[in-house]
């Protein structure tokens, strides 16, 4: 799929991400947040959190829903994501996204939706899936198709649900006629892909165990100590080489995102040093980011209702869009429109 160059401010870019967790890792917000903090200028950008998505797998106490998505938002702030310049909002707050991720269903194939590999590992896993599970990558389709979205900026790994985006796309603009933009994803060629700290043959992850995750709200001594204990390589040369030292290369990843340089140029500055050198030059790069980071991030969490501001502004500039999508949709399909009576 083309990555294609953003062009101009008219380009619509959309993304989300569910609040999972309190605190986004260095993964995340490298992977992603950093991402949109850099389209926001020169783009007409729409950024949600996917609290609808969240309770798909192991819902959350209800408290503790209500905590992540403001939490999240927080983050997103305290990234540099900008309510001027973006739309902030929760999916919840649209009613458009469920009622689109309707029609979008009725079009999937019930065996279209069971290989798409986040539903297919859980359920060959033997885990309890829900519907919604099954679903889910369809409501995502609605999320980008509401908005007419050009670019959706993501990781790798929602590559497969943007493809069925693109294809239930198609699917009903050749059914119904032209109505859907066929978004792009955008996915960074350099995107930094960060790994597990304890296992850096995967993916650094929540769902993987603590140790190996760089929290961005850890407290400093934490993030410093799971960082002196990131799993190495043998030998004692630092060296950007991801297939013989995956640990090592991973730790240069990290340190150039953080430091804006590159890995290898990273990795120059460890001439005639060990990776006892490395770690720490590490540890004080990601705290000196992430200190700061969590101020901020505490800041905003200590005025909910400014973020509740922000989500409510966000949500009035989404819903007209959401809402002129759905009535085009509906009224193509064949409902029959609601009569507006004057009160
Ligand atoms: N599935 C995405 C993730 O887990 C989150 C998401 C939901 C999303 N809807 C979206 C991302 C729409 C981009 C566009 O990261």
């Amino acid at each position: 799929m083309a990555s294609t160059a953003p062009t101009s401010s008219s380009t619509r870019v959309l993304s989300g991400i569910q609040p999972t967790s309190m605190s986004q890792h260095i993964g995340n917000y490298l992977g992603a947040t950093k991402q949109w903090v850099t389209m926001q200028h020169d783009h007409d950008v729409f950024f949600f959190l996917a609290d609808l998505h969240a309770i798909t797998a192991d819902p959350p106490e209800p408290a503790v829903l209500r905590q992540r998505s403001h939490q999240a938002v927080a983050q997103l702030l305290a990234a540099g994501v900008d309510p001027e310049h973006s739309a902030i909002f929760l999916q919840s707050h649209v009613p458009g996204h469920t009622q689109l991720s309707w029609v979008l269903e009725c079009l999937t194939a019930y065996g279209e939706a069971g290989r798409m590999t986040q539903f297919k590992d859980k359920s060959a896993r033997g885990e309890r899936v829900s519907v919604g599970l099954l679903t889910y990558p369809i409501l995502q389709a609605a999320d980008i198709l509401i908005y007419q979205a050009h670019q959706v900026p993501v990781g790798e790994d929602q590559r497969q649900h943007i493809e069925l985006t693109r294809d239930l796309a198609q699917r009903f603009n050749t059914r119904y006629g032209d109505t859907f933009v066929v978004p792009d994803a955008f996915i960074p060629k350099a995107s930094a892909k960060i790994l597990d700290l304890q296992d850096p043959t995967a993916k650094m992850s929540k769902s993987l165990p603590d140790a190996g995750t760089l929290n961005l709200l850890d407290d400093p001594k934490v993030l410093t100590k799971k960082i002196k204990r990131a799993v190495t390589d043998d030998g004692t040369e630092v060296r950007f080489d991801p297939v013989a030292k995956p640990g090592v290369s991973n730790l240069l990843v990290i340190l150039a995102a953080v430091t804006g340089s590159t890995p290898d140029a990273a990795a120059a500055q460890f001439d005639g040093q060990g990776y006892g050198a490395l770690k720490m030059a590490v540890a004080d790069a990601v705290v000196a980011f992430a200190e700061p980071f969590a101020a901020r991030v505490h800041e905003a969490m200590s005025d909910p209702g400014e973020l509740d501001l922000i989500l409510a502004r966000g949500a009035e500039r989404a819903r007209p869009i959401a809402e002129a999508t759905v009535n085009d949709v509906y009224d193509r399909v064949g409902f029959v429109p609601p009569l507006a009576r004057p009160r």
